[in-house]
């Protein structure tokens, strides 16, 4: 499938929130973390600064920061709008208006941004893709996957969702991914699909509840120990 900029509406979460979604421990931040999929998220700008090592890999970082930052632009008050027509699909508790969540979007947007150039130089934003990552087997002690698999359910078919969850297993030794559900909140139809290839390939699979409270139907995470 090809990738441009023009088809990406930029949308990105902080680390409070990766947190809260992956219901992350202290523990779980010490070893090596692949953030897959982050885009312009400022989980890995945040992690960096308190001293953890994430990896994050997403085909938007092939753009230059500039062209990320007008495509930001272009689109942050079309996804207000969205919101803001949808706000029944939504609990009210992470944050109190439609407006609320913009500015802590545009907020996360901007602190990723003013890290981007510094971060690609270290090989902290990697220019990848599911299904195939540029990494050995084991490299990483955690990968995350946010608001990418299982959310595009109606663009990106089982096999996709399978050969994708088995290459994080193959770089990771624990992958979480959150949420289960399509964007519309409705359960992802491949989640059974995913959980028996995992389990037939002897990874452990587990859906586990998350005190992230936000769309109404996403409230839990899928939790895999990899074998080795
Ligand atoms: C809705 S955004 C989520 C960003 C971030 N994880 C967050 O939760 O704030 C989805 C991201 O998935 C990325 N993406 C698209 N195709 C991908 C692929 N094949 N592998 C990994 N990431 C992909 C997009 O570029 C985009 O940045």
């Amino acid at each position: 499938m090809g990738f441009s900029l023009g088809q990406v509406v930029p949308w990105g979460r902080t680390y409070a929130e990766y947190a809260r979604m992956f219901a992350l421990a202290p523990s779980d931040m010490a070893g090596d973390i692949l953030g897959c999929g982050d885009g312009p998220a400022s989980f890995n700008a945040e992690a960096t600064a308190k001293g953890h090592r994430v990896t994050s890999c997403d085909p938007l970082y092939r753009y230059a920061k500039d062209d990320i930052a007008r495509r930001i632009d272009e689109t942050a008050d079309v996804v207000l709008d969205e919101l803001r027509k949808n706000a029944s699909a939504y609990r009210w508790n992470e944050f109190a208006t439609p407006e609320d969540v913009g500015r802590a979007r545009l907020s996360a947007m901007a602190r990723f941004l003013q890290d981007y150039d510094t971060g690609k130089a270290h090989g902290r934003y990697v220019d990848a893709a599911l299904p195939a990552l540029p990494w050995p087997d084991g490299r990483f002690s955690l990968a995350l996957g946010s608001h990418f698999l299982f959310l595009y359910s109606d663009h990106l078919d089982t096999d996709f969702h399978v050969r994708a969850m088995l290459e994080l297993c193959r770089v990771a030794r624990e992958v979480r991914v959150f949420p289960l559900t399509k964007l519309d909140g409705s359960p992802s139809p491949h989640a059974p699909a995913v959980l028996d290839a995992l389990r037939l390939r002897g990874h452990e699979a587990e859906v586990v509840p998350v005190p992230y409270d936000f769309q109404i139907g996403a409230e839990a995470m899928l939790r895999i120990h990899c074998a080795a």
